[in-house]
């Protein structure tokens, strides 16, 4: 939450931050700000609400300078005000800080650190400017406790690096941070703690941001920072230290992405591309991993032998959103294949219980982030337990792709839109190739195997059949898009599809919906149903076809519309629905990554119908960093 870019280099500074706030608004978008030095001077702008806003102001403002930081942010401490937004300054306007992350001791270092300095807004970040700025002056004018604020201006004397460093080992809590002053404009601080921050090496000109998406017009050579890293990045190169003033080296890293598949590609939406994107980006997750002969898959950043493999006895899938749902189809996939016992995590459910694990557990985190907060935590405490940790992580490079011990990249690119859909259908397709891994180790046969190998090399041309759907989707949408409830069901691994169906269109739509299983419907949501409370149902053939079948009759009985998602050719379902979606058959673990497809495009175009921001709908937001 909260997103960052910083520029110093020979370019103007003011159209790269503002392009990079683009690319980071999914990660909040309720105000931004930009400041940029220029001539001795600090110019800073900041607006309510979107990017837009912020540029419609920069409009009628001049901002030169080659060397600034901006900031969209995600409210947490402090409403949504122009006063809270970012870049924030100390008491004398020189040191300017854009922060991702929660400060908690801010209250106890204001009362007790920062007596005399004047606070301007309700943010815990703002305390950050006033302890670089109280350190800075200390290192102008040594042993000068306790930390005063300026008086009347400062020499460019002081010791910048340092003053940050030192503030940081004040503070309690996460951040993102980087930090200008205005008498060292040739000098860009950032540091991490808890959220994450890249650097990108440009050719005199140098990047950082909350991700890589806002440098890859301009460079792909990266730097990770890791926790409890500080920056110092000047035009002509940057050195990077712990907080203790001691050097860290690191290398640059080559990364694959590109800009153009961070670009909506003349499509109206960010959600819309991505959708479309699900048939090209899921043979990368593929590419190199199915072993025909075998019938089996390969993920080699597993990291674990055989005998290690052979050895696992339960299997932990922790994750948070979408990403749990996909989880919740690995969950079908390992017991079904490999046999062993498997269970799903809520991460901020596990990360506060005392979870019982040991060296026979393995766990994977799976997160598209790769930086979502309780994600992380509770990946550290399975690891402390002694648990094999993996992840299953979409950005290169992220908190959970540097702190497990293997795993693997789901290679779906970047993903734009807040609402999650090729992560999705590429994290099921990973775990599923881990299922069979471990299962050919155990009981599957060759033959099956193979047959899941086959299934999956036509997955892709069946994901295209199911994008055909779009427009049948977008007509029964048109038809359904008074009411104000949706009941989504589901059985067996169609349930987690359910799931995501209704998560997607509250996420987008803002419209009430519940998913259930199928079995489950008559316990309770059964007495919600009437002409008024539509339900959406996978029934494709597979295992649980004739139970899902019984499960619609009831609800037609109760005279609740039915929306169905069939197997094509299923003449059936016509008479029970009425309206039907159909897909294409496939291998039933698969199912998902077909059945999503229409449910993706029925929370679209309802959205769209109803005039709501797909990509950035309220209140949410991509990446998750605070708890
Ligand atoms: C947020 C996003 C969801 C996402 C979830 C987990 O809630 O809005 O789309 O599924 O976080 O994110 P992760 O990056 O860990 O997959």
């Amino acid at each position: 939450m909260c997103g960052i870019v910083g520029y110093i280099g020979n370019k103007e500074a003011l159209p790269i931050l503002v392009k990079g706030l683009r690319r980071l608004e999914y990660r909040g978008y309720d105000s931004a700000g930009v400041a940029v030095a220029h001539g001795g001077n600090i110019k800073r702008v900041r607006a309510v609400g979107k990017i837009d806003n912020l540029a419609d102001k920069l409009q009628s403002e001049k901002v030169p300078g080659t060397f600034g930081i901006a900031h969209t942010r995600w409210a947490t401490h402090g409403g949504v005000t122009e006063e809270n937004a970012h870049p924030h300054s100390d008491c004398t306007g020189k040191i300017i800080v854009a922060h991702n992350g929660i400060i908690e001791n801010y209250r106890e270092l204001q009362h007790n650190l920062l007596v005399g300095h004047t606070f301007v807004s309700k943010t815990d970040t703002e305390i950050l400017a006033h302890l670089i700025e109280a350190f800075y002056q200390d290192s102008v004018k040594p042993a000068n406790t306790p930390l005063p604020p300026s008086e009347g201006g400062m020499a460019a004397t002081g010791d910048l690096r340092t003053a940050v460093e030192k503030a940081l080992r004040k503070v309690r809590g996460t951040y993102g941070l980087v930090v200008m002053h205005q008498d060292h404009p040739d000098t860009l601080i950032a540091a991490r703690l808890g959220s994450p921050l890249v650097i990108g090496v440009g050719d005199h000109e140098y990047f950082v941001a909350s991700d890589t998406s806002p440098m890859l017009a301009y460079t792909q050579q990266v730097v990770f920072l890791d926790d409890g890293e500080l920056a110092e990045i000047t035009p002509n190169g940057f050195q990077i230290y712990n907080l203790h003033s001691q050097r860290v080296h690191k290398q640059s890293e080559q990364i694959d992405w590109n800009e153009s598949e961070a670009e909506k590609n003349g499509l109206p939406h960010f959600m819309l591309k991505e959708i479309f994107d699900q048939p090209t980006v899921i043979k990368d997750a593929l590419r190199g991993r199915l072993v025909e002969d075998d019938g089996t898959a390969h993920l080699g950043g597993l990291n674990m032998g055989e005998v290690e493999m052979r050895s696992v006895n339960r299997v932990i899938l922790i994750a948070c959103g979408t990403a749990s749902y996909a989880a919740m189809v690995g969950k079908y996939a390992f017991e079904r294949l490999a046999g062993i016992p498997t269970e799903v995590e809520v991460a901020s459910e596990f990360r506060y219980r005392d979870p019982i694990l040991d060296n026979h557990t393995l766990v994977f985190g799976i997160s598209q982030s790769g930086e979502t907060a309780d994600t992380i935590a509770a990946l550290r405490e399975a690891k402390r337990k002694g648990a094999f940790v993996r992840g299953v992580v979409n950005v290169i490079g992220s908190t959970i792709a540097r702190e497990t011990d293997g795993g693997t990249y789901i290679h779906a690119g970047p993903e734009m839109a807040v609402a999650s859909t090729k992560a999705y259908t590429n994290m099921i397709a990973v775990l599923v190739m881990y299922a069979l891994q471990f299962g050919r180790l155990r009981r599957v046969t060759v033959a099956t195997g193979e047959r899941l190998v086959k299934a999956f090399r036509e997955i892709s041309v069946k994901m295209e059949q199911a994008l055909q759907t779009s427009d049948k989707v977008k007509q029964i949408v048109e038809k359904y898009q008074g009411h104000k409830n949706f009941l989504f069901l589901g059985r067996g691994v169609n349930f987690p599809v359910a799931l995501e169906g209704s998560l997607k269109l509250k996420e987008i739509t803002y419209i009430h919906s519940e998913a259930y299983p199928g079995g489950e419907m008559k316990h309770g949501p059964i007495a919600l149903l009437s002409p008024e409370f539509p339900v959406v149902a996978i029934m494709t053939k597979n295992q649980l076809y004739d139970k899902m079948r019984s499960n619609i009759e009831e609800i037609r009985a109760r005279k609740a519309p039915i929306i169905l998602i069939a197997t094509e050719g299923d003449e059936a379902a016509k008479e029970l629905a009425d309206d039907v979606i159909y897909v294409p058959p496939t291998m039933e673990l698969l199912e998902p990554i077909i059945n999503t497809i229409p449910l993706q495009l029925f929370a679209y175009h309802m959205a769209v119908l109803l005039g709501k921001d797909v990509d950035r709908p309220r209140n949410l937001a991509k990446s998750v960093t605070v708890e």
